[in-house]
């Protein structure tokens, strides 16, 4: 049973290592970040609200992500695990995730903090280029990450559910810190 949720700025490798660990947990991955950019690839009433906010770099308002969330952790395939990637990103989400999984008594395991300087992101973030990765967006995403975000650290270090991971270094060497805090 493995229930991690992954905290960190945007380009810190989330994603990346969040896709790696959900197959060796052999759970799904859920990035809100994706599910969100498909509903916008398919013109659905959710992309069709949230674009705006992904493209400025903003976060999509909480009411849009909360149903979201809580109907894919009722789904079949989260019963043995899952790994969170990109939710919470603010205190009321992480409340409302609280609460969430104490009703479906499915608790956390930990929260694994990726620590990446900004400069490193950065350069990372321009060179994959996807949609919202145009410098003055990329620095309008970190500036949300510290206010919104970055509270959570300090959320989940006072439950003693934080580990950090040094995430500036090579994809192989974040993938093996990882799995060995999750595996062994
Ligand atoms: P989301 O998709 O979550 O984007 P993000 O947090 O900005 O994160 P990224 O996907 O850019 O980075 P990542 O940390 O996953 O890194 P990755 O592995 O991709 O959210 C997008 C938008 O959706 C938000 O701005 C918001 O509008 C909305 N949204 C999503 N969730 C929301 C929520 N809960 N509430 C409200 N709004 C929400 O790696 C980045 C690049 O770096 C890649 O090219 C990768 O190959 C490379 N890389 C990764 N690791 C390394 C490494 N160790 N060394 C070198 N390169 C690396």
């Amino acid at each position: 049973m493995t229930r991690l949720i992954f905290l960190g700025p945007p380009g810190a490798g989330k994603g990346t290592q969040a896709l790696l660990l959900a197959k060796d947990c052999e759970v799904p991955h859920i990035s809100t970040g994706d599910i969100l950019r498909s509903a916008v690839a398919a013109g659905s009433e959710l992309g069709q609200k949230a674009e705006q906010y992904m493209s400025a770099g903003e976060l999509v308002p909480d009411e849009l992500i909360l149903d979201l969330i809580q109907e894919r952790l009722g789904q079949d395939d989260t019963k043995a695990g899952w790994l969170l990637d990109g939710f919470p990103r603010n205190v009321p989400q992480a409340e409302f995730l609280q609460k969430l999984l104490d009703q479906i008594e499915q608790p956390v395991d930990f929260v694994v903090n990726l620590d990446v300087e900004d400069d490193v992101i950065v350069a990372r973030l321009l060179q994959r280029g996807r949609d919202d990765d145009e410098e003055s967006v990329i620095l309008n995403r970190l500036q949300v990450y510290r206010q919104q975000t970055e509270p959570l650290i300090d959320f989940y270090r006072d439950r003693q559910q934080l580990v950090s991971v040094d995430g500036n270094q090579t994809m192989d060497v974040v993938h093996a810190d990882l799995k060995r805090l999750v595996l062994e």
